[in-house]
Formats: C-alpha cells, structure tokens, sequence
C-alpha cells in the first residue's frame, strides 16, 4: 500500500546540546510550514519526550528569534534509549524496549515522520525507527566534529572559537608568570576542536587523542623553549588524549547512557607531570561545557540552516531515511543507520597537523 502523503511531522534534538541547534529547529519548523504546508510537532528533551509523551505543536512565532540562542528550545537528553530504557519495578532496574510506545505516541497524532537532530547515539535509534514503520531525517551536530559521513558538524566552529577564545587569554597570564599552562577541550575520542583551536591559537603544543603522546617529549619542548628564552609555554589537549601505551582518563561513568564514558582530567595529570619533570610551575584549566553554550558562530548558524532545509527537501522529494552531510563542500545525504559504531578522526594526513609541525608546534612525539 502507497504511503499517505506527509501532512505532519516531529522534530526533536537528541544528545549533548551544541550551538546551532535552534538554527535547525527554526529551518525546518519555517520550510515546513512556509513551503509544505506541514504541521509541526516539537518532541521535548529528546528521546526522553519521546518516551513521555511529551509532544507539542510549533508554530511560526515558536521558532521566531532563535537563531542566535544557543541550546535548544526543545531541550535534550544524552542518558535515553528507547530501546534499551531503564524501567525500575519494585526495587529491580531492568532495561526494556520501550520504542513501540513511542512509536503509538507519535502516531495517534497522526505523525508518522520525525526530524531527529543529533550525534551517533541519536542516529542508531533513529535508524531502529525507521525498521519500525517511522520515516526519519537525520541532521548531524556536535561539536566534536566526529560524526562519520559528514565532513563538519554544525556547533563544532563555535566551539573551536571559544577553545581559541581562551588560549589567547591564558597566553598572556603564562607568559607573566612564566608558567606552563594547559588548556583541556571537549572532543570525546577525536582531537578535532583540540587541533583546530591549537593550531589557531598558537599553542605550542597540542596533544590529540589520534597521536598518542611521550611525556619526556613534551618536558623537553617546554624546557628547551624555556632555555631559548620563551618562558612560557601553551598545551591544548584533547581530553581523550592519551600517552603512548597508556589509557584515557576517565571522569566518570554515567549508567543507562549510550555511551557511558565521560573523559576528562587529563590537563591536571598533565599539570602535575610536566611541573614534575621540568621544575617550570604549571597551572591546568578544563574548558568543559563552555564549548557547548553560548550564541552560535555565523558559519553554525548558516551551516545549521542549510542541514535543515536540506532534510525538509529531502524528504519532501521522496528521498526519506537519510542523514543529511556536507561533503566536498556540497550538501549530501547517506543512509541513517551508516554512521553506527563508526566514528571520524583527525587523518594523520591531515593538511593542518602537517603546517602547525611545519610552525614549530609540537605533538608531544
Ligand atoms: O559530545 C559532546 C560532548 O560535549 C563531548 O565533547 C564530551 O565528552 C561530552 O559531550 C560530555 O558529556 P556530558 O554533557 O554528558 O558531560
């Protein structure tokens, strides 16, 4: 039997917020009413609404003057699967799929199209609904920029800019107290916000999870340094960098998340080794969730209008089930459940690790 042409559909912002997501809300919240005469749905807090039946009609005046706010009007959630959904009874927890519940919270709206805006986590569940009967467009953010199939993530370029934001600052505080000082970014397993704000921020040495590190090399570049009269010296590091032979320090582990894992801390390890080796005072600062707020980058927000259009288009000319992309500079799309257990990385060819060694900026090899 033909599908019914799409009169409605739910749009929702899963995973760890990032600036531009209202971007995208607002793109296909506008196209979809502007062009398709659609009505739109709002899921709240991600799959978490989606689960609770939390699910409310947008309208034009919803989405107006949100372009520049960083988060997301919808809200969102990193900790809910729907299909691997803690339910406690009595005083047992157990994991239940809970996903044909939201599948019955959608469709007695008469929806039966969602607009999922997220990372890998948000996208393997997107993909599982769409093996249930749901039609689904993926949009990718975060700004690690590791999302496979994409060639950039909206959310990335402003954090890149704040990370860049605080090297300039602590560039000048090292170099009055003569200090080593260590600037720890986000980026879970792959050292693109590290690379990208080292190498604008002339850090002298940047530290990605891609090249694993020799603590005796980094002592050595500062020190050196510090012979050649540079008193002060800058590290940007990965939060999942790790040394040769050694593991990535974990922060904390959150249970019933996708990806339980949080990292971070590495920048005060560091902080302590280095003052160790090279008898130079140093002072560790973890940027943290900083790099997820505040108003997003003109690039974000063009980049996160365009992804929007370009899912509502997509799905509108009968091209459902994908995940929109950049790639080569052009808007594209793979299919939704592509990107599952895969993740980018920085290249080892990488055209920019290749001109910050070529400046003299050192990877701790
Ligand atoms: O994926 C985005 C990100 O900010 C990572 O860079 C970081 O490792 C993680 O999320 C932090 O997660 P949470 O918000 O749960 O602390």
């Amino acid at each position: 039997m033909a599908k019914a042409k799409i009169k409605k559909i739910a749009v929702m912002t899963g995973g760890g917020d990032c600036p531009g997501l209202n971007a995208v809300i607002r793109a296909v919240v506008k196209t979809a009413i502007n062009h398709y005469d659609l009505e739109v749905y709002g899921i709240e807090d991600g799959y978490q609404g989606l689960i609770e039946d939390r699910i409310h009609p947008l309208n034009y005046g919803n989405v107006s003057g949100i372009l520049t706010v960083g988060g997301t009007i919808l809200g969102s959630s990193n900790t809910s699967n729907p299909f691997c959904y803690p339910i406690t009874l009595g005083k047992k927890t157990v994991n239940k799929d809970v996903s044909e519940q939201c599948v019955i919270n959608l469709t007695k709206r008469g929806i039966d199209t969602m607009i999922c805006i997220g990372g890998d986590g948000t996208m393997n569940s997107a993909a599982a609904f769409v093996k249930k009967g749901l039609t689904v467009m993926g949009v990718p953010k975060t700004i690690d920029n590791d999302l496979y199939g994409t060639d950039i993530t909206f959310g990335f370029d402003t954090a890149v800019n704040t990370a860049t934001e605080a090297i300039d600052k602590l560039h000048t505080t090292a170099s009055s107290h003569h200090r080593v000082m260590l600037l720890e970014v986000m980026g879970r397993y792959a050292g693109w916000i590290a690379l990208y704000a080292g190498a604008a921020g002339g850090a002298d040495v940047i530290l990605i999870p891609e090249i694993p590190y020799d603590i005796s090399k980094v002592a050595d570049y500062v020190m050196r340094r510090s012979r050649t009269g540079r008193r002060f010296s800058i590290i940007c590091v990965a939060e999942g960098a790790k040394a040769k032979g050694g593991k990535m320090v974990v922060a904390k582990k959150i249970a019933n998340s996708p990806d339980p894992i949080r990292l971070g801390g590495i920048s005060f390890m560091l902080a302590d080794q280095l003052a160790d080796l090279t008898g130079i005072s140093c002072r560790a600062v973890n940027l943290g969730h900083v790099q997820r707020g505040g108003v997003p980058s003109p690039f974000d927000r063009a980049l996160a209008t365009q992804f929007g259009h370009y899912a509502m288009e997509l799905l509108m000319k009968g091209k459902p089930n994908r995940l929109v992309v950049m790639k080569n500079g052009r808007l594209d799309s793979i299919p939704l459940g592509q990107t599952a257990g895969r993740i980018k990385t920085v290249p080892m060819n990488h055209t920019l690790i290749a001109a910050a060694k070529a400046v003299g900026t050192s990877f701790g090899i």
